[in-house]
């Protein structure tokens, strides 16, 4: 019996739909139902719904043996666990992006990273950790304003210079205003698996893992 973490959000039909290819169904619809566990059909395994967010942390303290999840979360939770398959879809980008017109905009294509404020840069972001890492590497300080969500909103009211938040279309980007100034990281839905799982359960996971990396 295996236990698989869905993604509640954008790629939870992706998700499904790549599963039920790989012979593996929730037995209810998830969106029919408010039950957060559900057995798929013919019992082999069960499904749990989660906030995409937490997929890495069920599945890395072994609540859940595999789980799929954005690599933005994976590599935000900092998680231990084996990323065996990029499944390709959800991709998007993390990017840091400012108001139009921005002093940072210009700013950073001359490589001043930031400089040109005269203090640390402010930064809004749901990716803490993502964001003090890409600007330590880049050598640039920076004051990190952790939110939950609305994240564009930080930089059109005052509450911080710059984001660094998911951009799939560019449309909410376009609609508030602001501008990509640099990508940070190209963003897919990865397959995680519990490292102990992967050992104890090798008979089970083994024809699963390889139905959902075989499908296109
Ligand atoms: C995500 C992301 C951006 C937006 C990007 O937010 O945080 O805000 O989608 O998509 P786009 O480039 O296609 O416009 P989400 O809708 O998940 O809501 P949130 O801001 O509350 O996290």
């Amino acid at each position: 019996m295996i236990t698989v973490a869905l993604p509640k959000g954008r790629t939870l039909g992706a998700t499904l739909d790549r599963f039920a290819r790989a012979g593996l169904a929730p037995e209810e619809d998830f969106a029919q139902t408010r039950r957060l566990i559900v057995p798929a059909r013919g019992g082999a395994a069960s499904f749990v719904l989660l906030k995409d967010p937490d997929v890495p942390l069920y599945v890395e303290r072994g609540a859940a043996d595999v789980g799929v999840c954005g690599l933005d979360h994976v590599l935000e939770s900092g998680a231990d666990l084996l990323i065996p398959l990029d499944l390709g879809f959800g991709a998007c980008r993390l990017s840091l992006a400012a108001p139009q017109g921005s002093p940072l905009v210009q700013g950073w294509k001359n490589g001043e990273g930031g400089a040109e404020l005269g203090r640390s840069l402010r930064v809004a972001t749901k990716y803490p950790r993502l964001s003090a890492r890409a600007f330590a590497r880049r050598g640039v300080p920076v004051d990190v304003v952790r939110l939950s969500g609305s994240v564009e909103l930080a930089a059109v009211a005052g509450l911080a210079d710059a984001i660094v938040d998911l951009v799939e279309t560019g449309r909410t980007l376009e609609q508030n205003g602001l501008v990509v100034v640099d990508d940070l990281l190209q963003v897919s839905a990865r397959l995680v698996v519990n490292r102990a799982s992967y050992r104890l359960k090798l008979e089970e996971l083994l024809p699963v893992l390889e139905r959902l990396g075989g499908a296109p």
